[in-house]
């Protein structure tokens, strides 16, 4: 693994390494990556490729924590450490049990299948408001015009934030998350603005919801209470700074990556299009192919052995779901775009106490905007090279210019 640096964001400048993680998980399954000049903090961590592995430490928070480990005061789920009691055992998502599963459970009704089906019909009328939108252009950035929208849209309104507003949350979020002009764990003018300006529209926006509670996501987090005490303000500012980034940079790269790959695969379109009890399994095989989020990070709390390989009580644990969802023990013929692909246990979604708190959500928004398209749309084909986000975080796509056929 000589010379091979995860942390060289230009390395994921042009789509995720899949042949680096195929060399990784064949001789080094459980490797430490030793730090270089790009990694933040001068500091290695492990790199965890093959699917066995992942799923072992995955399913045990308490040996691999999101919050942190002996020996540092930051955390969380990136390869950066973040600040204790700012982002590392205050957001969601980097924060251990018994909190987090309290806090967790305080949002699972909102985000379960039960309530996805009460919002289909709203989501399906935006998809199709969308979709005739992009084919009327005829020639449009499919990322911006269609993948990007329902996600955008569902979580404005999951959140209670006024539609008109979603534009600015998603280029705040887009900067903070992008590195177009920046080394992994650094911060630039622009980017330290947006989060500036995200964190004093969350706050006003809590503050609307402190005072006149609605029905929404953000108002619950706003007057829920955890041991009779309400969370901290915090934690609600960070819990909307979560969800509008998971929310709307997530699923729509689940739905440009499988239009990708179905623009290279018109058959399967087709058969998509004349059977549409596939896709269900099309959504999943999208989800597999696509691995939005490439890797979360862990800080193991003792030393534990994996994979043969002993870490440290402290070390920081990388654990990439897009290289355990090409694992050729659990896929077979990893490699093939398999619309009918049974059984598909991806980790595209994590696994574990922290699995994916939206992926009811995500599931349902893929479906109607694939559906409307079979309905609405007889093909589609590049109309220029797809551009992709630079990040080793986010299997993201900025620009995908495609050309659409009506029916
Ligand atoms: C295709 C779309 C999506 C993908 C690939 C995805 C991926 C993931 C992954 C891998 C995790 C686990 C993180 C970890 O173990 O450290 C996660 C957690 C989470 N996701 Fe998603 N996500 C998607 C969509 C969404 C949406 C639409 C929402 C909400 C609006 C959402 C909200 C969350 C939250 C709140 C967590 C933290 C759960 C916890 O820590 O208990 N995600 N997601």
């Amino acid at each position: 693994m000589d010379g091979l640096d995860l942390t060289d964001l230009d390395r994921f400048a042009h789509g995720f390494p899949y042949e680096v993680f195929d060399a990784l998980r064949r001789d080094a399954p459980v490797w430490f990556h030793p730090a270089t000049a790009n990694t933040p903090g001068g500091e290695g961590f492990w790199v965890v490729s093959r699917y066995a592995d992942i799923v072992a430490a995955a399913s045990d928070g308490e040996t691999f924590s999101s919050e942190g480990g002996p020996g540092r005061e930051g955390g969380g789920t990136l390869i950066e450490d973040l600040p204790g009691g700012f982002a590392a055992g205050v957001l969601l998502n980097m924060m251990d049990d018994p909190r987090h599963r309290r806090f967790r459970r305080l949002l699972t009704p909102s985000l379960a299948p039960r309530a996805m089906r009460t919002i289909e019909a709203d989501l399906r009328r935006r998809a199709e408001r969308i979709v005739d939108a992009a084919l009327a252009k005829g020639e449009c950035d499919f990322l911006a015009d269609v993948a990007a929208e329902l996600p955008l849209q569902a979580v404005a309104q999951l959140l209670g934030v006024p539609q008109e507003d979603r534009h600015r949350l998603l280029l705040w979020a887009d900067a903070t998350l992008d590195h177009e002009d920046r080394a992994l764990g650094e911060s630039t003018e622009r980017t330290q603005q947006a989060a500036a300006e995200m964190f004093a529209y969350g706050s006003a926006l809590l503050e609307r919801k402190r005072a006149e509670p609605a029905g929404d996501l953000l108002s619950l987090a706003a007057h829920a209470r955890i041991d009779g005490e309400p969370l901290s303000d915090l934690e609600q500012q960070m819990l909307f700074n979560l969800l509008i980034a998971a929310g709307s940079e997530t699923t729509r790269n689940a739905i440009a990556g499988g239009m990708h790959a179905l623009m290279d695969d018109p058959g399967a379109w087709k058969r998509i299009r004349d059977d549409r009890s596939l896709l269900p399994a099309a959504v999943e095989e999208m989800l597999r192919w696509s691995s939005p989020t490439p890797y979360n990070r862990r800080t193991a709390t003792r030393d534990v052995v994996l994979g043969g390989r002993t870490i440290r009580a402290g070390d920081k644990v990388t654990l990439w779901w897009a290289s355990a969802n090409r694992d050729g023990e659990v896929f077979p013929d990893a490699y093939r775009f398999d619309i009918a692909r049974s059984p598909n246990p991806h980790l595209a979604f994590g696994r574990g106490g922290h699995f994916c708190l939206g992926a009811a959500l995500a599931r349902v928004e893929m479906h109607v905007v694939f559906d409307t398209l079979l309905d609405r749309m007889d093909s589609a084909e590049p109309a220029g090279p797809i551009e992709y986000t630079r990040s080793n975080k986010h299997s993201g796509v900025r620009h995908m210019p495609v050309r659409l056929r009506p029916r």
